[in-house]
C-alpha cells in the first residue's frame, strides 16, 4: 500500500458488497405457527471474504514475547492460564490479520478509517497493538465510545486481556464515573466525557493517539470530536487519529479527514436467512416473546437476542418470559435471560457475557446497544421488532421528545449481522418485506439533526468557538437548530445578548449536565437552597429507576410511593425526600427496601450528588440548606426548567404555554390525579400520548422573575394565579446571536 496516495482505499479486496446482496431474505414466516416442522433453513450461501483472509502470522513471535513479559508478574497459575487462553483468542479475531499492515498505515499516515465489521476486534485490539508498538510511551491512547455501558465493559475486557487491573493501565472514563490513575495509558471513555476533557485541554496533549470508535453512529458528541480532533491533528503533527467504524460507507469520514487512507478490515461472516413475518404486528412485543419461544422449543442450541427499545420494555419481556417458562417447568430447557441496557448496574453487564452452560439457552433483551458497541458471543438467534427508541427535536417548539421510531435499513442490517459471527444464523424481523423495502430508511438520521444543541453550543462557546455557523461540521445541524440552542442559553443567561458566555454560563458549563439542570443548581445558590437542589439533580440524573414496582405488590409500591408525596409536594420534592430519608437511615439498604425503592439508584445518586457538591465548590457556589421553604426549591427549578411548563385545560388535559401542545401528567406522577393549574416538568416522553414525567407545580407568575426573556405577562395572565405586574415584560426578542440578523421569538397568548 506504500504506493497509495491519500483517499485510496489500502486493501483492494474491500471492494464490498453490501452483505445483504449476498444473503437470503426469501422466506416469510408466521410466527406462533403450530406446524413445529416448518421449514425455516434457506439456501447456502459462500461468503465474501472466506477465501481472501489471508492470516499473516509474521508478528507471532513478536506477540509471544510480549506475552512472556506479562507473565513475569506474579499471577498465580490459574490467572496465568486464563491470560494464555484469551491471548490465544486474541489471535483468532478477522483483525489480528491485520496487525503489522495497521501499525504500518498508522505510522506512515496521521489520520486513518478503519472498517470492520462488529466483533472484528477493532475496540478491544487496535488500542493493545497501539500500545505494543510504543504509542504509550509519550501519551496515552484514548478510545471514544457512544456509550457508557460499551466503553466499561470494552475496558474490562482489555484489562482481563493484559492482565492488569481495571482502572490501572487500562480504564474507563463516564460521566460521574472515572475509573483510571495516574498509571492509566489506555483510557475508554464515552465520546461525551471526551468533549468534556477538551475544556482542560484543549489540545488533548496527554493523548498521543485518539481513536473515535463507532463513528458510524454519528452521536452528537461524536460529531462534534470530529471537528475538534481535525483541527488538532493538523497542529500536532505528533498525534495520531483513528476513525473506526462498522458500517461501508467509509468514504465519508476520509472526505472530510482530508482524504485520509481506508483500511478495511474483511470479517468471517456467515450466511444469515432472514425472515419476515407475513402481516404486519400489531404488538411487537408480544410477538417477539411468542418468536423466542418458539425458537427455544423448536430451533437448535444457539443464543437468541432481541432488541427492544428500552429498560421498561427490556423488563416487562423479561418478566413474561420468566413467568412463560415456568409454566412449562421442565419441559423446554432451561432459558438464561440476561437483559442489557444502558442503565444497568455494572456488576449484572458482566453476566451477559459469561457462556451459556451446555443445555442450556441464552436469551439477552438488549437496546440497540447491542447493534454495533458490544459483541455477545454465541448467538444465533436474532429478533428484530424494528424499533427503537430516539430523541427526537423539534427545533420550531424547542420540544424534545423520547420516541419509539422505526429503525433504518442500516440498523436492520447490524441486527441481522449480529446472528451469524460465529455460525450461520437466522434474523427473525417482525415486519414485513414490503415495509422494509418501502418505509425503512437508508440510513438513520445523524443526531446533529435532530436534538437540542443547547449543551453543545455551551461547550463550543466554552472552547472559545463564537462562530458556529461555520464549524466544520461533518454534516451541520439545522441552522433554525443552532438557533434555538443560542436562544435557549440566551434565556438561562449563559449567554449575553451578543451571544457570548456569561459568568453563569461558565458556571454552567462546569456541570456534566444538560443545561437546564445545571442553570437550576447555579440558580439555587440565589436561592439560598443548592443543598436540596443538587439531591434533586443527582435524583434526576440516576433516571426513572428509583421507585420499584413489583408485579405482585404494586399496590403497597404504589401507596409506599405517595408517602413521599405528602402534601402534594410534587415529583421534584418527592425525589428530595426519598433521597433525605435515606440519609437518614444512614443510607440503609432495607430501608429501600422496605419502601419500595432501587437501592442501587440511590448508591449512585449519592455518588452522583458527592460530585456535584464538588463541583458547587469550584463554581464557588456556598452549600446551603434551606429545608423548610419549598418555594425557592421550586423557583430554583424554574429558573432551569421554564421552558417545560404546561398549564391546565380540562379533563387532565394539559397545554404547554411557550409554543402551545397538548401533553398529559405521567400516570407514575404524584400529581397525576390532582391536576394543579400550572405544571412545570421534567421531561416529555412520547407513548400512547404525550406525557409529562416528573413534574412539579409552580405559579405561573414566577416565570416572569426567572425568565424575563422568554415569557411576557400575556404568556402567565390567564393561567391561574395572579400576576402582580401588570405591564407587558421586556423585550421578547434575541439580538445580534449570528452577524446582525434579528430574531423575533414568535408569541402566542396563551388561552385556559
Ligand atoms: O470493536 P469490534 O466490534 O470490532 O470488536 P471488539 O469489541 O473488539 O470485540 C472483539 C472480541 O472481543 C469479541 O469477539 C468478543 O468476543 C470479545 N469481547 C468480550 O468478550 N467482552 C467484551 N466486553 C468485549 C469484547
Ligand atoms: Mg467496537
Amino acid at each position: 500500500y506504500g504506493k497509495l496516495n491519500g483517499g485510496d482505499k489500502i486493501n483492494p479486496f474491500a471492494e464490498q458488497k453490501a452483505w445483504e446482496d449476498q444473503q437470503i431474505e426469501k422466506a416469510t414466516w408466521n410466527f406462533g405457527s403450530k406446524d413445529k416442522n416448518r421449514s425455516m433453513s434457506a439456501d447456502e450461501y459462500e461468503f465474501v471474504f472466506g477465501d481472501l483472509i489471508d492470516f499473516v502470522k509474521a508478528s507471532a513471535n513478536e506477540f509471544d514475547d510480549d506475552l512472556q513479559a506479562q507473565q513475569t508478574r506474579s499471577f498465580d497459575l490459574q490467572v496465568k492460564s486464563n491470560l494464555e487462553k484469551l491471548q490465544e483468542e486474541r489471535k483468532t479475531l478477522p483483525v489480528f490479520s491485520y496487525r503489522d499492515e495497521l501499525l504500518r498505515a498508522v505510522e506512515k499516515y496521521q489520520v486513518l478509517v478503519i472498517v470492520g465489521e462488529t466483533g472484528s476486534g477493532k475496540t478491544t485490539q487496535i488500542p493493545q497493538y497501539l500500545h505494543e508498538a510504543g504509542y504509550t510511551k509519550h501519551g496515552k491512547i484514548g478510545c471514544t465510545q457512544p456509550r457508557r455501558v460499551a466503553a466499561m465493559s470494552v475496558a474490562a475486557r482489555v484489562s482481563q486481556e493484559m492482565g492488569v487491573k481495571l482502572g490501572h493501565e487500562v480504564g474507563y472514563s463516564i460521566r460521574f464515573e472515572d475509573c483510571t490513575s495516574e498509571k492509566t495509558v489506555m483510557k475508554y471513555m464515552t465520546d461525551g466525557m471526551l468533549l468534556r476533557e477538551f475544556l482542560g485541554e484543549p489540545d488533548l496533549a496527554s493523548y498521543s493517539v485518539l481513536m473515535v470508535d463507532e463513528a458510524h453512529e454519528r452521536t452528537l458528541s461524536t460529531d462534534i470530536l470530529f471537528g475538534l480532533v481535525k483541527d488538532i491533528a493538523r497542529f500536532r503533527p505528533d498525534f495520531k487519529l483513528l476513525i473506526s467504524s462498522a458500517t461501508l460507507d467509509a468514504k465519508k469520514f476520509s472526505d472530510y479527514f482530508d482524504y485520509c487512507p481506508i483500511l478495511y478490515i474483511p470479517g468471517r461472516r456467515h450466511p444469515v436467512d432472514i425472515f419476515y413475518t407475513k402481516e404486519p404486528q400489531a404488538d411487537y412485543l408480544d410477538a417477539a416473546i411468542a418468536t423466542a419461544l418458539q425458537i427455544h422449543v423448536t430451533e437448535p442450541s444457539g443464543d437468541i437476542m432481541i432488541f427492544l427499545t428500552g429498560q421498561e420494555e427490556i423488563e416487562a419481556a423479561a418478566e413474561v418470559l420468566k413467568q412463560k417458562t415456568e409454566g412449562l417447568g421442565t419441559k423446554i430447557g432451561e432459558l438464561i435471560i440476561c437483559p442489557i441496557f444502558a442503565n444497568l448496574p455494572t456488576e449484572l453487564q458482566a453476566k451477559v457475557f459469561e457462556p451459556t452452560p451446555s443445555g442450556a439457552r441464552k436469551i439477552v433483551l438488549a437496546t440497540n446497544i447491542a447493534e454495533t458497541s458490544l459483541t455477545i458471543d454465541g448467538i444465533k438467534y436474532v429478533i428484530d421488532p424494528g424499533f427503537c427508541k430516539m430523541k427526537s427535536y423539534n427545533p420550531r417548539t424547542g420540544m424534545e421528545s423520547l420516541q419509539v421510531t422505526p429503525i433504518s435499513k442500516a440498523s436492520a442490517r447490524q441486527r441481522a449481522g449480529r446472528s451469524g459471527r460465529t455460525s450461520p444464523g437466522k434474523c427473525f424481523r417482525l415486519y414485513t418485506s414490503y415495509s422494509y423495502q418501502h418505509d425503512f430508511e437508508d440510513n438513520t438520521i445523524p443526531e446533529i439533526q435532530r436534538t437540542n444543541l443547547a449543551n453543545v453550543v455551551l461547550t463550543l462557546k466554552c472552547l472559545g468557538i463564537h462562530d458556529l455557523l461555520h464549524f466544520d461540521f461533518i454534516d451541520a445541524p439545522p441552522t433554525e437548530g443552532l438557533i434555538k440552542a443560542l436562544e435557549l442559553l440566551f434565556a438561562l443567561a449563559a449567554l449575553n445578548k451578543f451571544g457570548e458566555l456569561t459568568k453563569v454560563g461558565r458556571q454552567m458549563a462546569e456541570f456534566p449536565l444538560d443545561p437546564k439542570l445545571s442553570k437550576m443548581i447555579v440558580a439555587s445558590g440565589k436561592y439560598k437552597c443548592s443543598d436540596e437542589v443538587i439531591s434533586i439533580a443527582a435524583m434526576l440524573s440516576v433516571g426513572n429507576s428509583v421507585f420499584l414496582r413489583p408485579k405482585n405488590k404494586q399496590t403497597y409500591a404504589d401507596n409506599a410511593r405517595m408517602w413521599f408525596q405528602t402534601g402534594n409536594v410534587g415529583d421534584h420534592i418527592a425525589l428530595l425526600n426519598v433521597y433525605n430519608e435515606w440519609k437518614e437511615t444512614n443510607y440503609s439498604t432495607e430501608w429501600c427496601a422496605e419502601n419500595y425503592i432501587q437501592a442501587r439508584s440511590m448508591k449512585r445518586a449519592r455518588d452522583i450528588r458527592e460530585q456535584l457538591e464538588r463541583l458547587l465548590g469550584r463554581v464557588e457556589i456556598e452549600l446551603i440548606s434551606n429545608p423548610d421553604d419549598l418555594t425557592p426549591i421550586k423557583k430554583a427549578i424554574a429558573s432551569g426548567f421554564f421552558p417545560h411548563v404546561a398549564s391546565s385545560m380540562k379533563n387532565g388535559r394539559y397545554r404547554t404555554i411557550k409554543y402551545p401542545q397538548t401533553a398529559y401528567i405521567h400516570p407514575s406522577s404524584g400529581l397525576a390525579r390532582e391536576s394543579p393549574s400550572c405544571v412545570l416538568y421534567h421531561e416529555m416522553v412520547l407513548t400512547t400520548r404525550e406525557y409529562m414525567r416528573c413534574v412539579t407545580e409552580i405559579e405561573a407568575k414566577w416565570l416572569l422573575d426567572v425568565a424575563p426573556h422568554y415569557y411576557q405577562v400575556k404568556h402567565v395572565k390567564n393561567s391561574g394565579s395572579k400576576s402582580s405586574l401588570a405591564e407587558e415584560g421586556g423585550p421578547n426578542r434575541t439580538d445580534n446571536f449570528l452577524g446582525s440578523k434579528t430574531f423575533h421569538l414568535p408569541t402566542r397568548r396563551l388561552q385556559t
